[in-house]
């Protein structure tokens, strides 16, 4: 497709949550440092929001790959469960065999939490998409945030979830959860045109690019408006720019081929689009399914990405 065009060795505006491409904004950063000080002090419960596709989960797969071999993480990424099934998942995953009842469950993951807090390992269980969780299950989490020695949480927690999720948690029925939340953080869009310009150009890097000016500088500059400055929303945006370049044959992607692309999909900053006032619109950056993003890059490079950073045996989330 159209990376050879561009010099690129593969698709630069996947929206796979591939953390190779991550790019530390002041807010990815910020919120790095709270996971990895919640999760190496022992804070215990640390909740991370954000809107769709700001990077939630992209942060945590980068942060999973990088914990030391001493860290046991349990993934979760499937809110929908029910008890019996989460503990299922919380069982397997943290390898605690042996049991049938939930207290039996409880009483062997506390034991392996204690013999591996007594030497020294940590525990971490990750939830993402958390806003999804029902409240019988949040009300297990916070039965898990009991396990704790005389100086710190045995099992840290990882909450990340849509802004919905501070909304579920500050819930009444749920206020004893809410007040073991140690640390919380919000992943923010990025602020403004340089950041835009330093995220393409960094992705554009990580891609293989030699030139890093095939976007203009208008061009950025209508992107951060259309995309409000959504990783995601970028990423479409780009994607379906250097598309349409390449079928046009221009080596340099000016403010009209954005212009043009927004339009298409309907992705016009709020002045500029012709849809009646107040009328919402939903996350623009579905406008690709899973399947169709997938048949693109494969298209795009011959090959399916490879997703080889997952550490739970749990099925790949796609975007
Ligand atoms: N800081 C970042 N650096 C590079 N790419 C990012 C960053 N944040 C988000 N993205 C990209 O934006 C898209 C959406 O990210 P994702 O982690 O799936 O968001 P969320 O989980 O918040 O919905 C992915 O393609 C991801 O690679
Ligand atoms: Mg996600």
């Amino acid at each position: 497709m159209y990376a050879e065009f561009y010099g690129l060795k593969e698709l630069p505006f996947a929206l796979t949550p591939d953390p190779r491409f991550i790019y530390f904004t002041p807010s990815h950063t910020e919120v790095m440092a709270n996971l990895h000080y919640g999760i190496e002090s022992g804070k215990g419960l640390v909740v991370v929001t954000g809107e769709v596709g700001t990077g939630k989960t992209t942060i945590l797969r980068w942060m999973m790959q990088r914990l030391d071999r001493t860290v046991l993480v349990a993934y979760i990424f499937n809110p929908r469960l029910s008890v019996p099934e989460f503990y299922q998942h919380v069982a397997t995953l943290l390898d605690v065999q042996k049991w049938e009842t939930k207290s039996e469950l409880l009483m062997e993951l506390g034991r392996a939490l204690e013999s591996r807090h007594s030497r020294g390992l940590r525990t971490v269980l990750i939830i993402d998409e958390a806003q999804g969780l029902s409240p019988h299950v949040l009300e297990e989490i916070r039965l898990l945030s009991n396990f704790e020695s005389d100086t710190a949480k045995q099992l840290q927690i990882v909450l990340t979830g849509q802004p919905e999720l501070r909304e579920v948690i500050n819930n009444p029925d749920l206020r004893q959860l809410k007040q073991r939340v140690a640390l919380r953080c919000i992943i923010k869009p990025l602020p403004n045109i340089e950041e835009t310009d330093r995220y393409i150009t960094s992705r554009l890097l990580v891609a293989g690019a030699e030139r890093t000016d095939i976007f203009s500088a208008s061009a950025v500059d209508f992107i951060f408006r259309c995309s409000e400055g959504i990783p995601r929303n970028i990423n479409n945006l780009c994607d379906n720019a250097l598309l349409a370049g390449y079928a046009a044959g221009e080596l340099s992607i000016d403010r009209a081929v954005i212009e043009e692309v927004a339009e298409t999909f309907d992705m016009l900053p709020s002045g500029s689009r012709g849809i009646q006032p107040g009328a919402e619109r939903e996350s623009p950056a579905s406008v690709f399914s899973t399947a169709g993003r997938a048949e693109l890059w494969a298209a795009g490079t011959g090959k399916s990405e490879a997703e080889t950073e997952t550490v739970a045996p749990v099925p790949v989330e796609q975007g």
